[in-house]
């Protein structure tokens, strides 16, 4: 779903001096990942750059994600502004996810051969910045049904947990769309609302003590490294 960025209103908004101080602060947060490649057992996350818009773009042209994902199709200079806009949003977090297997076999191979989708969390409630929606999309069909977009959900609300200080998570989907609901419930997510006009179905994890407990016990094996100072990268 490519919303353009809340960044301008969270700056220039109503609210008292101490609601704007404690979302921008909140929100700065949020670019924290641009230096930060997650390493998982089947995913890699690393920061969305100018490199992946092309095979993002491509992604993008098929009517069935762009319906998926809410999303409008754009030209790719407007894909390479919305890279930047994401990148530079205080309120939005977004991670290109990368095939973790062909990354690490195929040293010399660019990020680009290895994209397999993405993941986001925006800020979307401007009084509430421990609240963090989350999206995610395994693009490409091949890669599907084989725990890539559990492992990324996963290791996203990790790093909202730990790095962006959320404690709740929502995700609205199109009711129709069964393995999104059916994965995000596997995660823990329950149904809260729906809504008939725009025809979705929110979904929400509020982090106990029990779920923080779970969630780490999941991500256990994660590992977060510098985006390319030369020690992460076997590509
Ligand atoms: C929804 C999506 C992210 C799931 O990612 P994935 O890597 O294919 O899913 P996983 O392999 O991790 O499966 C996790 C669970 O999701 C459910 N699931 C996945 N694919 C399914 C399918 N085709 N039918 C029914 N349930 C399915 C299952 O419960 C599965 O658990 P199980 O394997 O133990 O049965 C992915 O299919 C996708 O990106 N689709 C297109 C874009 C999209 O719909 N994005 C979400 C917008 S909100």
């Amino acid at each position: 779903m490519r919303e353009p960025g809340l960044g301008a209103w969270l700056v220039g908004g109503g609210g008292s001096p101490l609601l704007q101080w404690t979302l921008s602060s909140a929100a700065a947060n949020m670019r924290l990942n641009q230096n930060t490649l997650l390493l998982g057992k089947k995913v890699v996350l690393v920061p969305y750059t100018s490199e992946h818009v092309p095979r993002y773009h491509e992604w993008m042209k098929s009517e069935e994600l762009q319906h998926l994902t809410a999303s409008e199709p754009l030209s790719l200079e407007q894909e390479y502004a919305m890279q930047r806009s994401w990148r530079e949003d205080a309120d939005k977090c977004t991670f290109i996810v990368l095939d973790a297997e062909k990354w690490q076999a195929q040293p010399g191979a660019t990020e680009e051969s290895c994209m397999v989708g993405d993941v986001n969390l925006f800020l979307t409630d401007l009084e509430d910045p421990t609240l963090g929606e989350i999206e995610v999309m395994i693009a490409e069909p091949s890669c599907r049904g084989k725990g890539l977009g559990t492992e990324a959900v996963l290791m996203m609300l990790s790093y909202g947990v730990t790095r962006l200080d959320l404690t709740k998570f929502e995700a609205k989907i199109g009711q129709g769309n069964e393995p999104s609901i059916r994965m995000f419930q596997k995660l823990h997510f329950e149904q809260v609302a729906v809504s008939s006009v725009f025809q979705e179905v929110t979904l929400r994890l509020t982090m106990s003590e029990s779920e923080h407990h779970w969630l780490l016990e999941q991500t256990s094996h994660v590992e977060e490294k510098p985006y390319r100072d030369g020690s992460a990268e076997p590509c």
